[in-house]
């Protein structure tokens, strides 16, 4: 397939109250198209004017036809036209993605380019003069090492008074401690994973050795509070004390950091930092369903997780556009789920285009992510989420979890009309069982998600079998059905050892016990509310936490705007808890997370672009205390600890705007 031989230009223009898009498809290539229909992704309602014809929207997957030319001869180019709501396309991340025109008996699909557009003249943010309109320039990489973006490198901080996220107390002294080749320590069996990570990370050899003769000194110090740690670096000795394994790996975090190699050596300054986490729960989801991201990828955030003290990996594994955990009772979810394209169950989702796309994690795959993220202190949460989201899911089992007679109508935030599970069929319930048994099996952990995110209004109000079984139940709303299922998955994690936890949604009808523990996403409030009701929080408020949302207004930075745009210090600035906060729902906030939805998200550099700095924003918000935390302080921290990822190769956001 040749990329030139079909263009596909946009002229978009405002009219009354609408965006009106007149799309131009120009066949380049040698062959007539006959029956031709146009195919992309926009995850936005829209309507077609006379002429065009909407065949099919499903998702952000639209299929366009023309009601007057079915043929496009070689040579010739047809218009289609369409419009939706003004905000439709702001951004470059919001035209039209993975176009394709599919044609013929039998059907072929012929992939087209993205030809002229004129986002600029209907942008609502500052707009780069035009340099092509697709490369960004706040990409830094690692091609770029030492420009590190802030332009402040003459007057940063380095070492022990640039980490992040920043120590309780930091005291530099004179001197440094230097070692060559060989490092020799005296541990204790909590400081294993600290010492196999230095080993791992640093330059040197690492040898146990009696104490008096070691260099680095881990101690057991039952003062300290959990994950504390006290490090002190002199010239001939470095000792670490900490009450717990989880202490000594923050301490190995710190050390890291400060870490200079030069000449085979290692140097570190001398000092003392005292250091306690603010809290417990510390975390990243990451979403691996709307983009399949490789194990390699998964490995990598995880690496770089830990350098940053981030403790929870909330694994996104299953949606609408892909199931990604196999399952050894139900081989579809993934020989069918876990792919998208023509052909597939799937549609192309978000550009994904008519090929074969898509993935999933075997159980060996987890079972490396798991013991990856175990040698990192870095607990798994592996989320499912379910009854809405499922799509994926519903279509890999139809026979199993669809029920025919079902005729309500819905329509999600995503455009789905069909990916709702049905808390009334005995099947679902089955399913889930079955699933969560194989989930429990693979995720040592104490918390298995499940979702419960935007479930539509009007799911389940036509469907004979919820009818039935809410009024066997005395049930009056959809919330109770979502709440019964909740219920009962709860008791059978809890029979396994599991605690749920779900998006703040899970406490929809209020069947949940207190042991649930809810992300708190619509907002800052709606956190504080949860925690005071009861439940555990953990607080991931969109407009702050939700780094899938383009860093400023500018219409060619990269994502998502709805809960408005993220640039550093809105990150930075991200305080979770409220006076409203009652002291035992102070207790039950238990800590904080990143959120990266993948939509828009498909490379390891699109990723790292989106997570990088803010990323270690977040980490400093849940890590220090709000006293200790200071924007200007972070910056200057910043040109050091963005070196030390370009050298790792992390691709980030610049810090200036040129
Ligand atoms: C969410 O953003 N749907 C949790």
């Amino acid at each position: 397939m040749n990329n030139r031989q079909l263009v596909v230009d946009f002229d978009l223009q405002r009219e009354d109250d609408e965006l009106v898009v007149r799309v131009t498809i120009n066949n380049h290539s040698q062959v007539d198209l006959d029956d031709w229909t146009l195919k992309f992704d926009l995850p936005k309602a829209i309507r077609p004017h006379e002429g065009t014809r909407l065949i099919s929207h499903i998702g952000s997957h639209v299929t366009l036809g023309s009601s007057q030319q079915t043929a496009l001869p070689s040579g010739e180019q047809v218009e289609l036209v369409f419009s939706g709501a003004v905000s439709m396309i702001q951004r470059l991340s919001d035209l039209p993605r993975g176009l394709y025109v599919s044609h013929g008996e039998p059907l072929a699909h012929l992939r087209a380019e993205l030809g002229s557009h004129n986002l600029e003249t209907i942008a609502t943010g500052r707009v780069i003069p035009s340099s092509g309109g697709s490369t960004n320039p706040h990409v830094a990489a690692s091609t770029e090492i030492g420009s590190a973006g802030a332009g402040a490198a003459a007057d940063s901080v380095t070492g022990l008074q640039a980490i992040v996220p920043r120590p309780t107390s930091t005291q530099v002294s004179a001197g440094v401690f230097s070692v060559a080749n060989l490092l020799t320590y005296h541990g204790c069996a909590e400081a294993r994973l600290a010492i196999v990570w230095l080993t791992d990370m640093l330059p040197l050899e690492c040898q146990a050795s009696e104490t008096s003769a070691a260099a680095m000194d881990f101690a057991i110090n039952p003062d300290l509070v959990e994950e504390a740690y006290l490090l002190r670096i002199e010239p001939q000795l470095i000792s670490i004390q900490a009450a717990d394994a989880a202490g000594f790996f923050n301490a190995a975090a710190t050390l890291l950091q400060a870490s200079d190699a030069v000449n085979n050596a290692v140097r570190w300054p001398c000092g003392v930092i005292e250091d306690r986490p603010r809290f417990n729960f510390r975390g990243l989801m990451l979403d691996c369903a709307r983009h399949f991201h490789s194990k390699d990828t998964v490995l990598r955030t995880l690496d770089l997780m830990a350098q940053f003290k981030l403790n929870r990996f909330h694994w996104h594994l299953t949606d609408d556009e892909g199931w990604r955990l196999e399952i050894q009772a139900f081989p579809q979810l993934t020989e069918r789920g876990a792919w998208r394209g023509e052909g597939e169950v799937l549609e192309a989702q978000f550009g994904t285009g008519p090929g074969r796309y898509g993935g999933f994690y075997s159980r060996d795959d987890v079972q490396e992510v798991v013991s990856y993220a175990a040698a990192r202190q870095i607990e798994v949460i592996p989320e499912i989420d379910i009854p809405g989201h499922s799509r994926a899911a519903l279509k890999s089992c139809p026979e199993l979890l669809v029920e025919e007679a079902d005729a309500s109508q819905y329509c999600g935030a995503q455009l789905y009309t069909d990916n709702v599970l049905n808390p009334a069929l005995p099947a679902t319930y089955q399913f889930l069982h079955t699933v969560l048994d194989e989930v429990c099996d693979l995720f040592p952990g104490e918390y298995v998600h499940l979702g419960a995110d935007e479930v539509p209004d009007g799911v389940w109000q036509q469907s004979p079998a919820c009818s039935e079984f809410m009024a066997e139940h005395g049930y009056e709303s959809a919330h109770e059905l979502q709440g019964h299922l909740l219920r009962d998955l709860q008791a059978y994690l809890a029979s396994k050892g599991k605690k749920l936890m779900g998006w703040e949604e899970a406490v929809h009808g209020d069947k949940l016990d207190h042991t649930a523990t809810v992300n708190a996403w619509g907002g800052i409030p709606i956190g504080t509310e949860l925690a005071n009701a009861g439940y555990g929080v953990v607080a991931c408020a969109a407009p702050f936490a939700y780094l899938d949302l383009a860093w400023d207004e500018n219409a060619f930075e990269p994502g998502y705007y709805w809960a408005g745009t993220c640039d550093l210090a809105t990150c930075y600035g991200y305080e979770p808890t409220t006076p409203e906060l009652t002291h035992d729902g102070a207790h039950r906030m238990i800590g904080m997370q990143a959120v990266l939805w993948s939509e828009l998200v498909r490379e390891p550099a699109e990723l790292e672009y989106m997570l990088f700095p803010r990323l270690l924003a977040m980490a400093e918000t849940a890590w220090t205390a709000p006293s200790d935390k200071d924007l200007s302080n972070f910056v200057a921290r910043l040109p050091f600890q963005l070196t030390r990822l370009e050298l790792q190769g992390v691709v980030h956001r610049r810090l200036d705007d040129r």
